[in-house]
């Protein structure tokens, strides 16, 4: 299948994480603009409504909307087919935030230069090392007052536990942010504001090698002569740029730049895209998927709910990680058991969907779901079966008691919270053997309570008291055959509940992290995950 092998060789597939305001869109949209996906630079998402929080149910759907229209994006670039994921923050971040992440084949992380590392990074971080994929770092706002280069590269290491290694390097910061040198090229790309009533936002640039006599000059003796210092002490650093271990994620290439004036963009976004690989094999259960082999297959990574509740039907996004996608092509749907067509397969185009015929591995595409596929579920050829490894179930931080208002409405209480749990946006926690009259709902970002909220009064007509209890953390027990004996006897703290999932596995709610030490230093040989497979 030569022509499969050339259209998969072209598909980049990666996610862009960050802290909220770091600049993860003003980075999207310049590469949405260098593709010609989009003709202006502010496109990309309603951010201003996407700020609020909201209760009420319009909002929601809008914001979701939004959220879906720009939650992949396609786009072509010097050759290469782009796939940018991208993670929701703020209010909407949620499990799909870090199921995104397996999806993706690398991550762009964007760090705020005046910032450093910031408490949203670091969670999804922890899920791009889970996968070992390789991670990229560009050092973002850096014609605002920045800390120094080394502090960050510093705090990325020691607080990701990742190496680094600068790409470019750069030249003072803020009103003093002359350019960046380019260590391979041997490059200076000079960065001159161009003050316009709308403020800078066009750079030109100009190149100078380190050793051109005109660059003190053009950057100031000063800067010039610390740029030299820090050039000389990076190359006799010893750090080794390594593409092995920058293809595990163990070595992230860092670029300095400021994706609001567009200054550093276009080179970071071909660089990273010689760097970063083509689709990746996938786990599946006692075999490895090729990308490039024959036969189609996918999974499911996010499902969508329709907005419209007189239509109970939902788009599930799936990824595709070998072969190549036909429209009206028959597949198998492993967990369902059952051979079906994906009807009205789209793809999402910066600004608007497409129906489309054909789609390749590394591609992500949203297929009509009839409330079949649960997250995780594998898609593949006809009798050609096969079960890719499960998505993990991350550790929701915020939870609530939940009850039905009415007793008599205990039917479609349980199957409203089933559906909504299935689709994964909240995690159904219960009292060890207790029924579904009360149960905890365990989330990642507030909104989902709202979410929750309000589709259980309207979508199935039930209203449901919630109160917020006191829990941080949950931890799944990962010890084999322990049963309620033994979990009836673990020495724990008061305030440490003991919960079970819907697969009847069992969990400990904590309410701050001297609780679980407590459980682990007094239960020898307690396991306790933050994951657990699907
Ligand atoms: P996010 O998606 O990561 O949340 O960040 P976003 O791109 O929305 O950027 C957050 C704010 O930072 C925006 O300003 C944006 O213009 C600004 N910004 C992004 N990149 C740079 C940069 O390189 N330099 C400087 N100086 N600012 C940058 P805002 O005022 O909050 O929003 P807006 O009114 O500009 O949309």
């Amino acid at each position: 299948m030569p022509d499969n092998r050339a259209e998969i060789e072209k598909r980049r597939t990666f996610a862009i994480i960050s802290h909220p305001d770091a600049g993860k869109t003003t980075l999207t949209e310049k590469f949405l603009l260098y593709g010609g996906a989009i003709a202006l630079a502010g496109m990309v998402k309603g951010k201003r409504n996407s700020r609020h929080a909201v209760s009420d149910w319009m909002e929601i759907e809008k914001q979701r909307g939004i959220s879906v229209t720009s939650s992949v994006m396609q786009f072509q670039y010097d050759g290469f087919c782009i796939n940018i994921l991208d993670t929701p923050g703020h209010q909407d971040f949620s499990e799909d935030t870090y199921r995104t992440l397996m999806a993706a084949d690398s991550a762009v992380m964007v760090i705020d230069a005046g910032k450093g590392v910031e408490a949203q990074t670091r969670k999804l971080f922890k899920v791009c090392v889970l996968r070992d994929i390789p991670i990229f770092t560009f050092i973002n706002k850096m014609d605002r007052d920045s800390r120094s280069p080394y502090d960050l590269l510093d705090e990325i290491e020691k607080e990701l536990g990742i190496g680094t290694y600068p790409m470019n390097w750069p030249i003072g910061s803020g009103v003093d942010f002359k350019g960046v040198y380019d260590r391979e090229k041997d490059k200076v790309l000079r960065f001159i504001p161009e003050e316009s009533g709308a403020g800078r936002r066009e750079v030109q640039e100009q190149d100078f090698s380190l050793d051109d006599p005109a660059l003190p000059g053009a950057i100031g003796e000063y800067l010039y002569d610390a740029l030299k210092d820090d050039v000389e002490l990076l190359d006799g650093a010893g750090y080794e740029f390594d593409l092995e271990r920058v293809r595990h994620g163990k070595l992230s290439p860092v670029f300095f730049g400021s994706a609001l004036t567009n200054f550093g963009v276009e080179p970071f976004l071909e660089q990273f895209l010689k760097l970063t690989p083509p689709p990746l094999s996938r786990q599946a259960e006692g075999r490895t998927v090729d990308p490039f082999a024959e036969d189609f297959s996918a999974f499911v990574f996010k499902i969508q709910a329709n907005m419209n509740k007189a239509h109970r039907d939902r788009i599930a996004f799936i990824r595709i990680c070998s072969g190549k996608f036909e429209k009206g092509m028959e597949v198998e749907h492993v967990q369902g058991g059952r051979r079906m067509k994906l009807s009205q397969p789209q793809q999402l185009m910066a600004q608007s969907r497409e129906i489309i015929d054909e789609a390749y591995a590394g591609d992500i595409i949203g297929v009509f779901d009839p409330g079949v596929f649960s997250i995780g579920d594998t898609l593949c050829a006809p009798g050609k079966k096969l079960k890719f490894q499960g998505i993990p179930t991350f550790a929701p931080e915020l939870f609530s008691l939940v009850r039905q208002k009415d007793t008599m409405k205990r039917k479609q209480f349980v199957k409203g919270a089933n559906q909504i749990a299935q689709e994964g946006a909240i995690q159904i926690f219960q009292e060890i053997n207790s029924g579904m009259e009360e149960i905890i709902v365990g989330v990642v970002g507030s909104l989902q309570f709202d979410v929750f909220q309000y589709r259980m009064e309207n979508e199935y007509n039930v209203e449901v008291h919630m109160q917020t209890l006191p829990y941080s953390f949950i931890r799944w027990i990962d010890n084999e055959g322990l049963d309620e004996a033994a979990l009836r006897k673990l020495n724990l703290t008061s305030d440490t509940k003991k919960v079970q999932d819907l697969k009847g596995r069992y969990l400990l709610l904590f309410s701050n992290q001297w609780s679980i030490n407590w459980a682990l230093e007094r239960n020898e040989g307690l396991l306790l995950s933050e994951f657990s497979e699907n």
